[in-house]
């Protein structure tokens, strides 16, 4: 997620805007800008990579001047570099913006805007706005940014100052957050309040439609609906870092609440995404397999995209862990498609069996989060999921939104290969659309996964089952609770507990059972009556009040009913918070567990 600040004061712009910057950099960027007015123009510093490198730069030409605003970008829409990073300017030089979000109706915006003579210097989105603003102005930066986002259909929160009104910055927030401080010397805007802390404790939270203009010591306000709106500035009480973790206690746990975000996020990229896979229908039609790789998280991903499209595609699907793949001589071939899963795009095992598999002629897809990564650079087509950065160690809200990037591949791959006509691809994508809702719904169990985690955390064992589609998500759960809260959890097809495994089970063994009334529900009751029979402690997940299944658990957790491909994301977030609660009470290092890295570059 891109950072953004704004400055209009007595002091010097660069140095607040750069160290606002720097409080926002857990944001995750990768380029920085900085744009001052300086002598009737708009004078620009950008770098790609860190801030040191803007400091770097500014060292060597200092800007001037006390109005400016300031950037770090999260590449959405073309590659990190100097040409796409923020601020953007108009052809003039006076005018100067900066964006954070996505604005979705760009290139037909981009089309009309270069026919009617513009110049564009990148290959953002973004820029569009600048040229837009440019447009409208006639002296009243609110009125021209005003004029300017209506024409934009997306998600953003951009910031705008021009030289021939020098004493001002204007802002406008539809979907990503924007919040504003204002001194009787000093006027503020920024993505996030941690920017802001170091000079007032007192911030306006912009709501959707609003647009702001800020001067030293006053602040007009607008609603959506154009009329000058009542300000009101709330107190934070937190400490620059709480602010960073949105209050939340520790990042993990702000990422699991920020999946209703993300899954829409990623939802509206790729529904209004006009960008095709870039293969041949034919190519489709022909396809003999689909080989997901990834591994971890990522590779459970791959494991519920298997279930889902095998039947889906008619063709065989099967998730490979990534380091095991490559060394097994597997059949892949030019009519394989070979889908890559990897948050970060830089796990060197996905990675090198990626490779594997595209030099044996395979066509390739990579399904990230990192714009510009490795694996996205070297596949035919790239998803993205829209997780923003993830700064907890264990995948989390870049998990669920890869589940629902998989979703939209599935279907897409589908009714290219005439498997879903249009009107049933249609009624699945408005399915699809009720997974940021039904996510909503799941993280209302936060308080009861509390409660159990006050029971269970002094626990040295757990055992997930679960059976079919959430088979994957058993899995996914036992991995969480191991890597964070460093309690041995392993996982089993519930089916498969009578082979063996259920030697493990008596009354000291916590059981999480993970059962929902679309997948082979009484096969699934079967297994826990056989858990309870040898008085296994049964933690149940079920999106069903089925009084047989309150009779067998000691514990039951009730989850919204989904539509069964959406099924496994809501499960997920129970299985989150169980483990962050446990790990939190035992007082692990939640964000950074031991002998953990965020990207595994080694083989
Ligand atoms: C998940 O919580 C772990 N952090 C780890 O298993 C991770 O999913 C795995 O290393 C794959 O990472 P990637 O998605 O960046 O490829």
């Amino acid at each position: 997620m891109c950072g953004i600040v704004g400055y209009a004061g007595q002091k010097n712009a660069q140095d607040i805007l750069v160290d606002g910057l720097v409080r926002l950099e857990y944001r995750g960027y990768d380029s920085a800008g900085v744009a001052v007015i300086e002598d009737g123009t708009v004078s620009l510093a950008r770098s790609v990579g860190k801030i040191a490198e803007l400091r770097r730069q500014l060292a060597k030409g200092p800007l001037s001047g006390t109005t400016g605003i300031g950037h770090t970008r999260w590449a959405t829409h073309g590659a990190p570099t100097w040409d796409n990073a923020h601020p953007h300017l108009d052809c003039q030089g006076k005018l100067a913006l900066v964006h954070n979000g996505i604005i979705e109706n760009h290139r037909l915006l981009r089309e009309e805007l270069v026919a009617r003579g513009h110049i564009f210097h990148s290959e953002t989105d973004s820029e569009v706005l600048v040229h837009l603003v440019e447009e409208q102005f006639r002296g009243d930066l609110a009125e021209a940014v005003r004029a300017a986002v209506r024409q934009a259909e997306g998600a953003f929160a951009i910031v705008a100052v021009h030289a021939d009104v020098p004493e001002e910055i204007v802002g406008a927030r539809l979907g990503s957050p924007l919040v504003a401080g204002v001194l009787p010397e000093a006027a503020l805007l920024a993505s996030d309040a941690p920017a802001l802390l170091g000079h007032t404790r007192e911030l306006c939270f912009l709501e959707d439609g609003d647009v702001i203009r800020l001067r030293p010591g006053s602040v007009e306000l607008w609603g959506s609906d154009g009329k000058v709106k009542q300000v009101s500035f709330d107190t934070i009480p937190w400490d620059p870092l709480t602010a960073e973790r949105g209050g939340y206690r520790h990042f993990m746990e702000k990422e699991i609440h920020e999946q209703p975000q993300a899954a829409a996020d990623t939802l509206r990229d790729q529904l209004h995404s006009s960008e095709g896979l870039g293969f041949m229908e034919h190519e489709l039609a022909e396809l003999d397999q689909v080989v997901l790789l990834a591994c971890g998280t990522s590779y459970h991903a791959g494991l519920v995209a298997e279930y889902l499209w095998e039947p889906l595609l008619g063709i065989p699907v099967r998730a490979e862990i990534a380091s095991e793949f490559r060394y097994r001589c597997p059949y892949v071939g030019p009519k394989s498609l070979v889908v890559a899963i990897s948050q970060s795009g830089e796990t060197l095992d996905t990675l090198m069996a990626f490779r594997e598999a595209k030099s044996r002629g395979a066509r390739t897809v990579a399904v990230s989060n990192i714009v510009g990564s490795a694996l996205v650079r070297e596949a035919d087509a790239a998803l993205y999921t829209r997780a923003g950065l993830e700064i907890g160690v264990a995948a989390s809200k870049t998990f669920t939104t890869q589940l629902v990037a998989l979703l939209l591949l599935g279907l897409r791959l589908a009714n290219a290969r005439g498997r879903l006509s249009e009107e049933q691809l249609a009624a699945q994508l408005d399915e699809l659309a009720r997974a940021p809702g039904l996510i909503s719904q799941a993280l209302d169990t936060d308080k009861a996964l509390q409660t159990l985690a006050q029971q269970y955390h002094g626990k040295s064992d757990c055992l997930y089952l679960a059976r079919g589609l959430l088979y994957p998500l058993a899995m996914e759960g036992a991995l969480k609770l191991k890597e964070i809260s460093y309690i041995h959890a392993e996982s089993y097809a519930s089916g498969e507990m009578k082979h063996g495994p259920i030697a493990l089970i008596d009354e000291k063994m916590p059981v999480v059972f993970l059962v929902s009334c679309c997948e082979l529900y009484d096969k699934a009751l079967g297994n826990m009556e056989e858990v309870r029979a040898r008085r296994g402690d049964l933690i149940v997940l079920t999106d069903t009040d089925d009084p047989t299944v309150r009779k067998l658990s000691d514990n039951v957790i009730v989850l919204p009913k989904a539509p069964r491909p959406l099924v496994p994301i809501v499960y997920t977030v129970p299985l989150q918070l169980f483990a962050y609660h446990i790990a939190r009470i035992r007082g692990t290092d939640v964000d950074q567990p031991r002998n953990l890295a965020k990207t595994v570059t080694v083989e």
